[in-house]
């Protein structure tokens, strides 16, 4: 039986995220980067229904069998299996890499999960079509941040730019022009899960407010949409600084993510905002692709530990 790789891009979301949880539209987009891989290989001696997996940067080396329900990457192989009812698979040894940075807002959870379903249902010779692929990595999701809104998933099997809006059927856009973004990791690790939770309780308490807030951003991603389509692309950075302000009024930002902002727009950024869960992780600003060394320079030199420009496209 011969041998299986899956693998799938990391990811940003440009505009709309914590309001996405609550009804309002996102934009996201792959970044093809960063990956995470799966490649799934016989195990030729093994009795039949043994899977292992290897998993070096997070020191995994063992029987699926010995993994808890609730391990993100144990559930991600179960949850391939059981959609294609299988009992008992050939036995395989499954090896997973990543280069996406973690806990940083870049995806890399569910891109872990999207690489692991691909290889395993290949290596089993049903190859699963995205739609079903993206739904298992959101059950998987599902562990990581409690109340996922589906938008991380969909950017990472689909791999294009996506108009995201919870429980709607999945819309993949085209850009007109491209443009080119700094994503710059603050260093600081942040809990998706923690972040949307907090949102939350300050919803619960505050609802009118809240949800205000939340159409606002909703407006800006509409607007936003409209403007790539048409490769008006500079109406997109103060659309981004305007996002920024309402994720700060949620609560979503950080002192870190703050002064990366604000130093990319003194630098010469047309726009800035977190990305993703925010309270660290990473900012994203939107540059003159010319503009790219004075701008990475800055946020380097305001404590960025790490800079990757991306063209979108
Ligand atoms: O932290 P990330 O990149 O996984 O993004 C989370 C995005 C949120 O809108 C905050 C949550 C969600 O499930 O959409």
């Amino acid at each position: 039986m011969p041998s299986f790789s899956g693998s799938a891009p990391g990811k940003v979301i440009l505009f709309g995220e914590h309001a996405v949880v609550y009804g309002q539209p996102a934009i996201a987009v792959p970044i093809l980067q960063v990956s995470a891989k799966a490649f799934a290989r016989p195990l030729i001696k093994a009795p039949s229904g043994i899977i292992h997996i290897e998993a070096p940067q997070v020191g995994m080396d063992t029987d699926l069998a010995n993994l808890p329900e609730d391990n993100p990457l144990a559930k991600a192989v179960r949850a391939t299996f059981s959609e294609l009812n299988i009992d008992k698979p050939p036995s395989f040894l499954i090896k997973i890499s990543s280069t996406i940075p973690v806990a940083a807002g870049l995806g890399s959870g569910a891109a872990v999960s999207v690489a692991i379903i691909r290889a395993a249902s290949a290596f089993v010779g049903h190859p699963l079509p995205d739609e079903k692929v993206s739904a298992l990595a959101f059950e998987v999701e599902k562990l990581h941040h409690g109340t996922p809104s589906g938008i991380d998933n969909t950017v990472i099997t689909f791999a294009k730019p996506v108009f995201f809006i919870k429980g709607k059927p999945i819309e993949t856009f085209k850009l007109a022009k491209p443009f080119t973004l700094l994503i710059a990791d603050t260093g600081v690790a942040s809990s998706t899960r923690i972040a949307v939770g907090d949102v939350r309780t300050a919803w619960e308490k505050d609802k009118d407010r809240y949800n205000q807030i939340f159409s606002a951003v909703g407006e800006i991603v509409q607007l936003a949409r409209k403007a790539i389509e048409k490769g008006e692309n500079e109406k997109l950075g103060p659309l981004m600084d305007q996002n920024q302000v309402l994720l700060k009024q949620m609560g979503a930002s950080s002192t870190e993510l703050d002064q990366l902002v604000k130093v990319a727009k003194e630098s010469g950024a047309w726009g800035a905002k977190l990305s993703g869960g925010g309270r660290g992780g990473n900012m994203i600003a939107l540059i003159e692709d010319s503009h790219a060394e004075k701008v990475t320079a800055g946020l380097l030199a305001a404590g960025a530990k790490a800079v990757i420009k991306t063209i979108v496209q």
